[in-house]
């Protein structure tokens, strides 16, 4: 195998597929908004970002929400919180599959686009809601928050001059409209790393990834960070190597490929939803 080859099956990787249509749509749109509103995933709030985001939102205001905030670290969470407003963000820890935290973000957004608001009022421009998108990578949870954020009582304002043709506002109240079609950014990795940990958070396709082999890496950086975790879910102890820690685990779980052969594939799925389902615990996995 050449080199190349070899190297391109060991990393993890993102297929961009409508990336550049996203980026139009967003470059299009960024013209009518005062605020975006990004939604990291709390559990790897860098890895989940696109950092061209800074560019294309250059001059507006910013709410950073750390969405599956019940899946991370709460000790993290504060200090992700505390990294992003020292970026000048203003910054909210949500759970949006409950809504929890996410009734606090109308005071944000008033907060958030003060200066905006101050400069309409000196205009006399009085009543003119502020405009909003959402923006974040695939799966961290852009529609189930524009769900819990606009419920069902949303009214679409129709279409308005210059809006893309089939983009709706949605009217959250008299002084918010939100854009109802989120900006779907790409993750940007350079590392392996960050594609790696994309792939612990299933944001990456499982069908391109040797699942055993992805085990053996979230354990290793579990390992690190939360060693108790795993010992007190499986009752196992840790191995020498990841793949030992693997084998008691499925032991432990009872995977039997033929007879008295580990499912060694099963116990990676296994130990991969139970991360993901949060049930090793609240992790978080990078650190500002
Ligand atoms: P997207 O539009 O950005 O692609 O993401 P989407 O809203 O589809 O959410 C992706 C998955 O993340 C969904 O799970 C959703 O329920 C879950 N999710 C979103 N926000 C949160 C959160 O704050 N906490 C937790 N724990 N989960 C969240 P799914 O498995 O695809 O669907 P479902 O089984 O939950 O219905």
């Amino acid at each position: 195998m050449e080199e190349k080859d070899r190297k391109d099956r060991n990393s993890y990787h993102w297929y961009p597929g409508h990336m550049t249509k996203a980026i139009r749509m967003m470059q299009e749109n960024i013209g009518l908004i005062d605020l975006i509103i990004e939604l990291v995933d709390a559990r790897i709030p860098l890895s989940s970002r696109n950092p061209d985001i800074d560019k294309l939102g250059a001059g507006k205001s910013r709410i950073v929400l750390l969405n599956k905030s019940d899946l991370a670290d709460p000790e993290y969470n504060r200090q992700w919180a505390a990294y992003f407003q020292g970026q000048g963000a203003h910054v909210l820890e949500i759970n949006a599959k409950t809504g929890a935290g996410v009734k606090a973000i109308n005071n944000l957004v008033q907060e958030a686009c003060r200066e905006k608001l101050e400069r309409d009022r000196k205009r006399g421009i009085v009543n003119r809601p502020v405009r909003a998108m959402v923006v974040g990578i695939p799966n961290v949870g852009k529609s189930t928050f524009i769900n819990a954020f606009a419920g069902k009582a949303c009214a679409k304002t129709g279409n308005k001059p210059g809006v893309t043709k089939g983009k709706q506002w949605i009217r959250l109240n008299k002084s918010l409209e939100l854009l109802d079609t989120p900006g779907i950014l790409w993750p940007k990795f350079e590392d392996a790393e960050a594609g790696m940990r994309l792939a612990f958070i299933g944001s990456m396709n499982d069908e391109v990834i040797i699942l055993e082999e992805l085990a053996c890496d979230l354990l290793t950086v579990i390992r690190q960070l939360y060693p108790e975790n795993i010992k007190v879910r499986y009752a196992v102890e840790w191995g020498e190597i990841p793949a030992e820690t693997l084998e008691a685990i499925a032991r432990s779980r009872g995977c039997l490929a033929r007879g008295e052969t580990l499912d060694m594939k099963k116990a990676a799925g296994i130990l991969l939803d139970d991360f993901r389902g949060g049930r090793l615990g609240r992790m978080t996995l990078e650190h500002p």
